[in-house]
């Protein structure tokens, strides 16, 4: 067992995969959770094997927009202090917005998969993060910035507003509360069918680098927050965006 433990949402696939396999090589043990169990065991079969530690990544499935699946989630840490919550799971929703009762769904489903996944894990383990020194980190988007994705944008941007409260929250208690908001990142499964060679290549354009994210790009921004380094950083936004939007 390793001396530190980290809880990483949405850590099946894409950018999740990857927070949790840096964790894990920084000696983590690392809990993954996600509705899928077959895209859960993959990934921690993938990483316990890949970095030579057995059990180093174990799996949760929980749908972590349902407080009672969430509750079940924290039981399974109990007894132990948990040293990062690295919220990260999300998805874009869409659907129709013709009538006001598909408005009422769309925003709904944004909401719930975006902020109540990451306000209902973070509460669930409050009283076990590791006092002084824990670690609550919150994925947002360049979206919550600059707009583009309606809802997704919006609720995206509210975690943004939040962070900052539970910063003021845990603060005392040496606690650092973060937002890590990455741009246009490829290699996972947020865009499913929906990304066209056109939006590619007008992501990468807005890019001052000339290029997309990676999940590790992002894995190693998380790292940094997550580790002994950046104890004095708290409250702040890290956009990791290859320079398509500066400095907010
Ligand atoms: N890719 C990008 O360009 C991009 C850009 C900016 C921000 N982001 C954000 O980065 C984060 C990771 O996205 P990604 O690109 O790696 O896409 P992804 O591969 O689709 O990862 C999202 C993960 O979240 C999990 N998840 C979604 N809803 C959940 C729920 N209700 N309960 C538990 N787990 C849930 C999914 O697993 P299950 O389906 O198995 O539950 C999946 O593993 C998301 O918050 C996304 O909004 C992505």
């Amino acid at each position: 067992m390793g001396e530190r433990l980290a809880v990483v949402s949405g850590g099946g696939t894409g950018i999740g995969a990857a927070i949790a396999r840096v964790l894990a090589v920084d000696g983590f043990d690392v809990l993954v959770v996600g509705r899928r169990e077959e895209a859960l065991r993959a990934t921690t079969a993938r990483i316990s094997w890949d970095i030579a530690r057995p059990g180093a990544v174990r799996a949760v499935v929980a749908d972590l927009a349902d407080p009672e699946q969430v509750s079940r989630v924290a039981e399974t840490v109990e007894g132990r202090a948990v040293d990062a919550v690295i919220n990260n799971a999300g998805s874009y929703r869409g659907g129709d917005s013709g009538t006001l009762a598909g408005v009422a769904h769309q925003w709904r489903a944004n909401l719930d998969a975006n902020v109540l996944t990451a306000v209902l894990l973070t509460e669930a383990l409050r009283p076990a993060l590791r006092r002084p020194g824990g670690r609550v980190i919150l994925v947002s988007s360049i979206a919550a910035q600059q707009g583009g994705g309606g809802p997704y944008s919006a609720a995206k941007a509210a975690l943004h507003g939040w962070a900052y409260d539970l910063a003021a929250q845990l603060g005392p208690e040496q606690i650092t509360v973060n937002v890590v908001s990455p741009g246009y990142v490829t290699d996972t499964e947020f865009f499913g069918g929906r990304m066209t060679p056109q939006g590619h290549t007008r992501r990468v354009a807005a890019t001052l680098v000339g290029r997309a994210g990676t999940p590790d790009d992002i894995a190693e921004a998380v790292r940094y927050l997550a580790g002994p380094a950046a104890g004095y950083v708290t409250g702040q936004v890290l956009g990791v965006n290859g320079g398509s939007v500066l400095g907010r």
